[in-house]
């Protein structure tokens, strides 16, 4: 099931960054782009464009087939029952934020409890933060395992027929974590919670079935998954997306307007006020097809191989600290670590002069950082166009690093 590293059909990777050859590390927080999609975004503009869902004309007709069709496409991609339970969003943040504001503020209050895990990034954490101070609901925070993992026997402790939502990502952006969501999901649904999955690190990574996980809403981002940068998704099930109110108001949602009251169009579109990013939907769709085309059962084959490589990589360096679980049957593509006592900033830079882009910071996990009782830490992420050979740069860089900063490991 193994895949070669499709680096050719990348144009960005063939440069030189500080004389060095790019090696590209960072796909957690962004995906590069393949040729098929730059050249399905290029096609879109240069043949096609115009406003969807109004125009009679031709190009309005060829703009609203491609939107719709990129809809269909999604659907399809993580298993929907129907596009109509697909909402185009600007990404995960704002999917997981609508899902707060429209479905889950007008819901909750006082005794109501939303079960989180200490480990979701911002975006998963802050829309039930703000939810829970307008409602006056309870946040509740499930244990973490030493490893960073989440055990069911603690979800099973934390549900009650108080909790009504249990929001949790698919994979932790920090600790590569796999959680198990289906799980999770059916002792969920057994005290009537509903379940939000943070699909960011997921979908591009690993086969995502919505209807296997029998999740209740899933957000995801089109921009890790190589495509565009403002396209995302918010997949919620058909019943509840019904009931959820719109978070935006204004052109394109609505069915009729009058002075004082107003009504909204039928799903998927009363939940997208104003003109969407159809070029971002285009590309998408293109993204989509291209990862169809290698597989995602191939590109979790491939991460995984890449994810031990990288383990096994790491530990040579006797002073590199890795967070989360040891074993990469439980991780997606992604390492997260620190470098004896050098800030990871400061690694990153080094890196980077040897032309290896990782991310160091919080990445978006305040809390997380403080169970792990770190400021920061840095974080090399892996995807279909990387292979060993961007590893062994990693690590060659890190050895430098370790050199440069001597003084400093402790
Ligand atoms: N959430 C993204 C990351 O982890 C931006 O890098």
């Amino acid at each position: 099931m193994s895949i070669a590293a499709r680096k050719s059909d990348f144009p960005i990777l063939d440069q030189t960054v500080n004389g060095h050859r790019l090696v590209y590390l960072d796909s957690a927080a962004t995906s590069q782009k393949p040729r098929a999609v730059i050249e399905a975004v290029r096609r879109y503009y240069e043949r096609d464009n115009a406003n969807v869902h109004r125009g009679v004309h031709t190009l309005g007709t060829r703009a609203t087939e491609a939107y719709e069709g990129a809809r269909e496409k999604v659907a399809r991609f993580i298993g929907a029952r129907s596009a109509s339970e697909i909402v185009f969003t600007r990404g995960t943040t704002e999917a997981l934020n609508m899902v707060a504001l429209g479905y889950a503020r007008p819901r909750l209050g006082p005794g109501d409890e939303i079960l989180l895990s200490p480990a979701e990034h911002h975006s998963n954490l802050i829309p039930w933060q703000q939810a829970a101070k307008a409602t006056g609901a309870t946040l509740k925070y499930l244990p973490l395992q030493p490893d960073g993992t989440v055990a069911l026997a603690d979800v099973r402790a934390a549900l009650s027929p108080r909790t009504k939502l249990v929001a949790i990502a698919h994979i932790s952006n920090v600790l590569g974590t796999i959680h198990p969501v289906a799980e999770i999901a059916r002792l969920a649904h057994e005290v009537g919670a509903v379940v939000v999955v943070d699909g960011a690190q997921s979908v591009p990574h690993l086969p995502v079935d919505v209807q296997a996980l029998d999740c209740d809403f899933l957000a995801f981002s089109g921009h890790k998954m190589c495509g565009p940068t403002g396209i995302g998704v918010l997949y919620g099930k058909r019943r509840l997306l019904e009931d959820m109110e719109p978070v935006y108001f204004g052109g394109e949602m609505i069915d009729v307007v009058e002075l004082y009251e107003s009504t909204w169009k039928e799903l998927p579109w009363k939940f997208e006020g104003g003109t969407p990013v159809i070029a971002g939907a285009v590309g998408l769709a293109a993204a989509i097809d291209y990862l169809t085309e290698v597989g995602m059962e191939a590109i979790r084959d491939h991460d995984r191989r890449l994810t031990a490589y990288a383990l096994e990589r790491l530990r040579e360096l006797d002073d590199v600290t890795v967070y989360g679980p040891a074993d990469a049957e439980r991780r997606g593509g992604l390492v997260t670590f620190n470098l004896g006592s050098i800030h990871p900033h400061d690694v990153s830079t080094v890196l980077d002069a040897e032309g290896v882009a990782i991310r160091a910071g919080h990445h978006c996990a305040q809390p997380l950082m403080r169970i792990l009782g770190v400021p920061a830490t840095a974080r090399a992420s892996f995807y279909l166009y990387n292979d060993e050979s961007d590893i062994d740069a990693l690590v060659g860089a890190l050895r430098s690093a370790k050199e440069f900063f001597k003084h400093a490991i402790g």
